[in-house]
């Protein structure tokens, strides 16, 4: 059984999560996880910080978001902007409600339920009945300054007629989902249309969030104006001179009538079950409401029972958000296809009737392997239920029994490869994947050319798998080395390429040949070697010849490689196919990185040498350089097999913790200098 890690280290690693997943929702708009999972994150080291109170660091969980981006002047709000917790299911919305009537000591509470919109929260301020300001929650204290973006919003009221002197109004700014559509479509055509001019594409909106999230925060007001974005206003911030509430559902009653807009669906209610039934109701009829939502929002509608159920440190007492299982929706199954990746492996997928579902079109979702086909039984001509996966990869759930038609039998998996080729596919018991086993198989072949010029690898900016496949049915290309030998010409006899287009795709082409050594090896596609696989390697190498020329033996002692990638490289590098890709790159003058040379005594051979911290004398590179150039390697983490780890000013905590629990020694700078000197331990 795997070694579970410490409280300490598990919470330190939460943190690290949050904090980069936070960054990317918040500040960059493209979140690379659902909400759903990073909710887990922050659960999980909520608990851990109840569960160990030694360990709670840094304010982390009292911030609802990212801190401000510098971009838009910083706004501070006078009234906090706090986050909500989260209930998953009734029993967590039960145990909320248990919480408030514990607080108020017996006393019967109301609750005010709405709808959760999937936007981005704004605080709006009028002064004298004129907006004046308009800005986004940022980390809750300190937002960015979005008022001429929100200005350009059609429902927003620009002056008030009895309004107080101060009046802050918060809500959520979304888009539209016909809206999103629109904007989804027309950037498509207009991708299209920069691609024949060779211009690079624009970011495709993936949802109607991430798309009003990027509308607001436009530095061209003019274009924010052009995307429609819509309004939903829902709670007080700082209100000077204005009447005096006893109850929520008050507020949002004068809010409607001073022009503000207020969602429509919300109940003021007696009971939790009454909140129940909303949030049940609500979740059925999301899909038909024009706008994303991902829950609901209860709140206890007495504003003196609020004020005496106050606040935790990072939200209300007094409110919940009910958050939503992934949004399901029921679609027709065109056909199951199979595609063939670049190892060969054959994946079945769903061919579905269009259907907008978790914020985006879905008409095509993976259907994994054989196994999963037979085990849903989903066939060609059902009706079946599909979701977003973590609310990002569609899924097809399974079929509507009720909706199979008479004659709809049972998918078959195809017994030879889509390609032209039509090479038997295989399946080995002990393997849930099927494959195609023969590698001059077009279809793999297309794909290792793609992964070659994948981010990842050698990153050829404008050749995605369309160019690839256009390429490659031209038989201009058959394998990646001959994407060097591409010309102007060649590519204007081929759809789609313009003089501009086809001169930047050459000219990327060419800028990859100085990729570094890590990035190309990732690019040749070996099984098993991944990024740091490759980084490893690089380092303890220098060039791609020496890592060709190298047993499996020298492989593995490189810490990182493990004999399963040793053994897989040197059989790459025995294959006739592979030698005559090589051979292309080396004449087309890709860097094959350099060797290390060094009139340094060799003294650290051998030696993992983790630095962490800064050290006075040697910024981090130089550091590692010194190790390296005595032989040594400097990885980027602890693990049994590191010789010491030398401490600067501020190191990783993990680091440290990982050493001390490895009994693994710990150097200072003087330390340091003396195994630099003499190889050995002071
Ligand atoms: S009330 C102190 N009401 O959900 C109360 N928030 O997960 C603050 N949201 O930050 C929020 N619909 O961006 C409230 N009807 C609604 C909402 C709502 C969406 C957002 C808002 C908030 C987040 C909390």
């Amino acid at each position: 059984m795997p070694r579970q890690p410490s409280p300490t280290k598990r919470a330190e690693e939460l943190r690290d999560a949050i904090r980069r997943h936070n960054d990317l929702y918040f500040g960059k708009d493209s979140p690379e996880i659902s909400d759903a999972e990073y909710d887990e994150l922050v659960r999980e080291l909520r608990a851990l910080e109840a569960e160990h109170p030694g360990i709670a660091g840094d304010s982390l969980l009292d911030l609802p978001g990212a801190a401000s981006s510098t971009t838009f002047a910083p706004v501070v709000h006078a009234v906090p902007m706090t986050s909500l917790d989260n209930a998953m299911d009734e029993a967590e919305l039960g145990a909320w409600g248990e919480r408030v009537a514990k607080g108020l000591e017996g006393e019967v509470a109301r609750y005010v339920c709405e709808l959760k919109i999937d936007g981005l929260a704004v605080s709006i301020r009028y002064e004298n009945g004129v907006f004046v300001q308009a800005a986004t929650r940022g980390d809750g204290r300190t937002g960015e300054d979005v008022t001429a973006n929100v200005a350009t919003i059609a429902s927003l009221p620009t002056t008030l007629t009895g309004a107080p002197a101060v009046l802050e109004v918060r809500g959520e700014v979304y888009m539209p989902v016909a809206a999103f559509e629109k904007f989804r479509a027309d950037r498509e055509t207009e991708n299209a249309e920069r691609a024949a001019a060779g211009r690079a594409p624009l970011a495709v909106p993936v949802n109607p969030r991430n798309a009003g999230a990027g509308s607001l925060r436009q530095k061209d007001a003019s274009v924010t104006a052009a995307r429609e974005l819509s309004l939903w206003c829902y709670q007080l911030g700082e209100v000077i001179g204005g009447p005096d509430f006893s109850s929520h559902h008050e507020t949002l009653e004068w809010m409607g009538s001073l022009g503000f807009p207020v969602n429509p669906e919300i109940r003021t209610v007696d009971t939790l079950t009454e909140v129940a039934e909303f949030c049940a109701s609500a979740r059925e009829r999301r899909g038909d409401l024009g706008y994303e939502i991902d829950g609901a929002v209860v709140k206890v509608d007495d504003l003196a029972q609020r004020g005496r159920l106050g606040f935790t440190s990072r939200a209300p007492r007094w409110a919940i958000a009910f958050k939503f299982p992934p949004e399901e929706k029921t679609t027709l199954l065109r056909d199951i296809q199979v595609s063939i990746g670049r190892t060969g492996r054959a994946t079945p997928f769903a061919l579905l009737e269009p259907v907008f579902v978790g914020g985006s079109t879905v008409s095509m979702a993976t259907l994994h392997n054989r196994d999963q086909v037979a085990l849903k039984d989903v066939r060609p001509g059902d009706t079946v239920v599909v979701r977003k996966a973590g609310d990002v990869i569609p899924e097809v759930v399974g079929p509507v029994l009720s909706k199979r038609p008479k004659k709809c039998a049972p998918w078959v998996f195809p017994e030879t490869c889509p390609c032209p080729n039509q090479s038997v596919l295989v399946k080995a018991d002990d393997e849930a994947d099927t494959r195609c086993v023969e590698p001059s198989c077009p279809f793999q072949r297309d794909q290792r050319i793609v992964h070659f010029a994948s981010r990842g690898a050698m990153d050829i900016e404008g050749l995605g798998d369309k160019t690839v496949f256009a390429l490659s049915d031209a038989a201009l290309v058959a394998d990646a080395g001959d994407l060097y030998s591409l010309t102007v010409e060649h590519l204007l006899a081929l759809d789609g390429f313009a003089e501009v287009s086809a001169q930047n795709l050459v000219a990327s082409i060419a800028a990859s040949r100085s990729r570094p050594l890590p990035k190309l090896l990732v690019a040749l596609g070996i099984k098993h070697l991944g990024p740091a696989a490759g980084e490893a390697l690089a380092g303890h190498f220098g060039t791609l010849d020496a890592i060709a020329a190298a047993d499996s033996e020298a492989l593995s002692s490189v810490e990182g490689v493990g004999g399963v990638i040793a053994a897989s490289i040197t059989d790459w590098f025995t294959r006739a196919e592979n030698i005559g890709i090589i051979d292309k790159l080396r004449s087309a003058g890709v860097d094959f990185g350099v060797v290390v040379t060094s009139d340094l005594p060799q003294n650290l051979v051998g030696r993992a040498i983790v630095v962490t911290g800064s050290l006075e004398g040697y910024s981090r590179e130089e550091a590692e350089a010194a190790i390296k150039s005595r032989g040594g390697k400097s990885p980027g983490s602890v693990s049994a097999k590191t010789y010491a780890v030398v401490v600067g000013a501020e190191p990783g905590a993990s680091k440290l913790t990982k050493a001390e629990q490895l009994g693994i020694p710990v150097l200072d700078e003087k330390g340091f200098e003396h195994l630099l000197a003499t190889g050995a331990l002071p």
